[in-house]
């Protein structure tokens, strides 16, 4: 009995001195030296003693794709090599929007933002800026067979790079990836 109140005793200050005022001071603490408590963090741009590069911030293993994202392959920089990137672009990559029609408007407002300029407001390539003589070349007309009859994939290749000969500009960093396959999905609804 006496033992437990001298027990008691000890351990009533032990628990006062695990207090501190200093909210941000935890005090005393059972092995705090160790990592294993108390991570040792690296700032992301500060050199890194641990990894074999040196570099706090890693890149990306050769190969990943972020999710959500599609990969994009089919840059190229002659006439050349871009003809041959649409057409595979047509047969590679698949429109994830495809039969989606809940977001047709929005897809009609971004081809009102970005292509009825040209292409006019029925895909019919007579938009203001070719009919008033500001723009020399005259826009394809979207809802022919020829642009009607190209898949998914070359239109949306066109859209990211622009065309081959360079008359229509790459809307590829104005126009986020979804919303080039929505405007697919919109000249689609034109040329019915
Ligand atoms: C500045 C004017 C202009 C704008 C803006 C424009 N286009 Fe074009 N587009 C053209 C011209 C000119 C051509 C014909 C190019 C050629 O013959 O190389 C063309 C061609 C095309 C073609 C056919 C390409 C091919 O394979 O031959 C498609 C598809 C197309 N445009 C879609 C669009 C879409 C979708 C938008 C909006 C994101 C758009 N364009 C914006 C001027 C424009």
């Amino acid at each position: 009995m006496k033992s437990l109140r001298i027990l008691t005793l000890l351990i009533i200050p032990l628990f006062m001195l695990s207090c501190n005022k200093d909210k941000n001071n935890p005090g005393y603490d059972y092995m705090g030296s160790h990592d294993m408590y108390y991570t040792k963090f690296y700032k992301a741009y500060s050199e890194n003693p641990i990894l074999r590069d040196s570099m706090t911030n890693q890149l990306p293993a050769e190969g990943a794709v972020p999710r959500g994202h599609m990969p994009f392959p089919f840059a190229g920089k002659t006439i050349a090599d871009r003809a041959v990137n649409q057409t595979l672009a047509g047969m590679q990559l698949v429109n994830p929007m495809a039969g989606n029609t809940s977001q047709m408007e929005k897809g009609k407002k971004l081809y009102e933002v970005f292509c009825l300029v040209c292409h006019g407001d029925q895909g019919k390539g007579d938009g203001h800026l070719y009919t008033s003589g500001l723009f020399p070349a005259k826009p394809m007309s979207l809802v022919e067979n020829y642009v009607k009859s190209k898949p998914d994939g070359e239109i949306y290749y066109v859209i990211t790079m622009g065309s081959i000969s360079g008359l229509m500009g790459p809307h590829g960093s104005q126009i986020t990836p979804e919303e080039r396959w929505l405007i697919v999905n919109y000249i689609r609804t034109l040329a019915q």
